[in-house]
């Protein structure tokens, strides 16, 4: 059997070498050009002896066993009732499958497990693992926690995660890596408003545009771990699993437990780099939403008449958005049950008598009749003690012993693993969906998880499954169906969700300064299609500040576009830029929904850029926002990055949504067009405006020559 294995595509290796009968990652990241001699590589790669250390170099593998002298985190923690807690596994097969996909097969004969983990190195140079562990004793194996471990080189530096909250969610926080290690939890039952989203591992300085860095990411929208390791002996190491709470998994006799796939980003182009990565792999997805059409426009009314339902007002509001060229609306919450506000009714999925006396069918014959499609709210997976279905199985709620969980946004958990929770969602989602016209659904969970129990046992891994089971059930009844993930804004959003659902709500927080860095960096992981970004009331609703219909109009457009606001109390004028605005992002969608997002690194820390360039270098729109007002009189350049160097552009301002508030005598002269090669809008850039702070401008670059 061949002991070493190179998996090489899109500017990545991995090189995997299984001389010591089990599989050891050697190297994960740049491209390995040329022939590898296997003796020579076993021999560059082995350790020396210091003192007072094992007596022979040690290659531990990817299993990590103590029994092979390993120190750090084992990649398995788990035990037979305390016997087998410490294994040893032997490679038992390999399988391989393609030229980038492996598989090895591992077994520990006297702990009686096997393990194995499937290596695939996708088309964007995405590197997907997946790995399981398997029983093949009679006693039960209880198992703790199964991590996917990666190699880092020797020189990374620095880290970096994001965090967040309710309203403020993917904020960065970068620091340097140091002996110890570094985890990152998320154990809201659901992928949390603080996920990481990706745990990034840095060279020195790396920063939008270059250096090398490298990515895992939970694939998983439930508890999860991410950790960065750098251990005594000099091993620095990146890894993700599923945080299983105590008992979660218990294996009997060949049960297998699959973990959640952990996806693996390596980037010598920066973080730009790693983001492009991870929108051409998911883009390539036959689900991928933009896939089976373009982003529609959407109104959701949530912010515009909240649980105040009132068929004349949304009449109204529909009007209003068929004129400037809205394509979808949605209705949110407050229309079934007695969910008259947010106390009650969550769990009876039928129209409200007492609001829709005749049912929803006058508001959707009305938004069709505009010209728009349907969409409706749901929090499926919730229930208010306030509810017909509460009343009659309160025993469906998570919940352990005989305890009811604190109520949080007054509501509990239903346990979908139960069959009667999960057929009486699905039946009354289904029945709806079946009597309406109804494109799409915004589903929402509100609720973190608690005392997660199916009959006793922690249950989020099976309440994981059970929505993904119910949204493809869902899909597969309703054709065409679309799906946004929405938990308080962006609290599931995750490389699980991607495969389930089109859309997120990225945040509860439409103030477009705060979206300014929400968006910037869910969209690291996330391609921009899938997030949604909607024009806020001019006085946002979340922080009380007030911001010009510009500065929102232009945040929003980098995303799938939307509006959130009351229409109807927008003057003609404001009426009239929407339209623009919308005709706008319909024209562009094409190309901000499929090039290359660029960030590009700054200058000075009060602006920011950020832009889509085509694929084929053809053209790109870039959006330059003044977040606060300059250190110079003269703000500093505005570099446009990812254009084809020695290419020409003509490039110009565009206002499709009015014009930005400035505070200078002369506008720069460049925004009436100039022509400059890719390289040197790169290099140099352009003149920035004196915008006032909390603006933006957008910029249009297009190949001339
Ligand atoms: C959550 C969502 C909002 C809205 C409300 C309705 O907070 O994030 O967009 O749907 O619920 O209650």
């Amino acid at each position: 059997m061949a002991n070493l294995f190179h998996l090489t595509r899109a500017g990545v290796s991995v090189l995997i070498e299984t001389s010591a009968a089990t599989p050891n990652i050697v190297h994960w990241g740049r491209e390995l050009v040329g022939t590898i001699d296997e003796t020579s590589l076993l021999s560059a790669i082995q350790e020396p002896t210091p003192h007072c250390d094992f007596d022979d170099p040690q290659l531990v593998g990817i299993w990590r066993e103590n029994a092979r002298g390993f120190l750090g985190a084992p990649s398995i923690i788990g035990s037979r009732d305390g016997l087998d807690f410490s294994q040893h596994f032997s490679l038992r097969d390999v399988n391989q499958i393609s030229d980038f996909e492996i598989e090895f097969i591992s077994i520990d004969a006297d702990a009686e497990l096997e393990v194995s983990v499937r290596v695939s190195l996708l088309p964007s140079g995405l590197l997907e693992l997946q790995q399981s562990i398997t029983n093949l004793g009679l006693n039960d194996f209880k198992l703790d926690s199964l991590t996917t471990w990666l190699p880092l080189p020797d020189y990374v530096a620095e880290q970096l995660d994001f965090t967040g909250r309710w309203m403020n969610e993917r904020q960065p926080q970068r620091k340097q890596i140091q002996s110890g290690t570094w985890l990152r939890e998320g154990r809201e039952g659901r992928s949390g408003h603080d996920f990481t989203l990706i745990e990034f591992a840095l060279a020195k300085g790396t920063s939008f545009e270059n250096g090398e860095a490298w990515g895992v990411s939970l694939a998983w929208s439930g508890n999860s771990r991410h950790l960065i390791e750098r251990t005594p002996i000099g091993r620095t190491s990146i890894g993700a699993g599923e945080l299983l709470l105590a008992g979660e998994v218990i294996l009997g006799k060949e049960e297998t437990y699959a973990a959640p796939k952990v996806i693996a980003v390596y980037s010598s182009e920066g973080l730009d780099g790693a983001s492009h990565r991870l929108h051409v792999q998911q883009r390539s997805r036959a689900n991928h939403p933009t896939n089976i059409r373009p982003r529609p426009v959407t109104l959701n009314v949530w912010e515009a008449v909240y649980f105040d339902h009132d068929y004349a007002k949304l009449a109204e509001l529909a009007d209003a958005a068929a004129k400037i060229g809205v394509e979808r609306f949605v209705l949110d919450d407050g229309w079934f049950g007695a969910r008259r506000h947010d106390r009650a009714g969550l769990g009876d999925w039928v129209v409200s008598a007492d609001v829709w006396p005749e049912g929803l069918g006058k508001l959707v014959d009305k938004v069709k009749s505009v010209g728009l499609e349907f969409g409706l709210w749901f929090e499926g997976e919730m229930v208010n003690a306030d509810s017909d279905l509460y009343r009659a199985h309160p025993d469906w709620i998570l919940h352990s012993g005989g305890r009811v969980p604190p109520e949080f946004r007054t509501q509990q958990v239903l346990d979908l693993a139960h069959p009667g929770a999960f057929e009486h969602v699905f039946n009354q989602v289904n029945a709806i969906l079946s009597e309406y016209d109804i494109a799409y659904i915004k589903w929402d969970h509100n609720r973190v998880l608690t005392e997660a129990s199916h009959l006793g046992q922690a249950a989020v891994r099976k309440q994981v499954h059970a929505i993904y089971r119910m949204f493809d059930q869902l899909k597969a009844a309703h054709p065409g169906l679309e799906i946004e993930s929405c938990a308080s804004g962006g609290g599931r959003i995750d490389l699980g969700m991607v495969e389930h659902a089109d859309r997120f709500w990225t945040s509860d927080n439409n103030d477009a300064l705060e979206r300014q860095s929400i968006n910037r960096y869910t969209s690291i992981v996330i391609p921009p299609e899938m997030l949604g970004t909607h024009i806020g009331p001019t006085k946002a609703h979340s922080t009380g500040r007030t911001h010009s219909h510009t500065f929102r109009a232009v945040t929003a457009l980098w995303g799938h576009a939307g509006l959130e606001w009351d229409l109807t109390e927008a003057s003609e004028s404001e009426l009239e830029l929407l339209k623009g605005w919308a005709d706008y992002y319909k024209a562009k969608r094409g190309l901000l929904h499929s090039g290359r997002t660029v960030r590009g690194d700054q200058t000075e820390i009060e602006s920011q850029t950020y832009g889509v360039v085509a694929h084929d270098g053809s053209e790109a729109v870039y959006m330059y926002a003044a977040l606060r007002p300059s250190e110079f009189s003269r703000p500093a350049n505005i570099r446009l990055t990812g254009l084809d160097a020695d290419a020409t552009y003509e490039v110009k301002l565009v206002e499709p949504a009015g014009a930005a508030n400035a505070m200078q005598m002369l506008p720069p002269k460049w925004y009436a067009g100039v022509r400059m090669s890719g390289g040197l809008l790169a290099a140099m850039g352009l003149r920035a405006p004196v915008l006032r702070p909390e603006q933006a401008i957008l910029i249009e670059a297009k190949r001339v020559g």
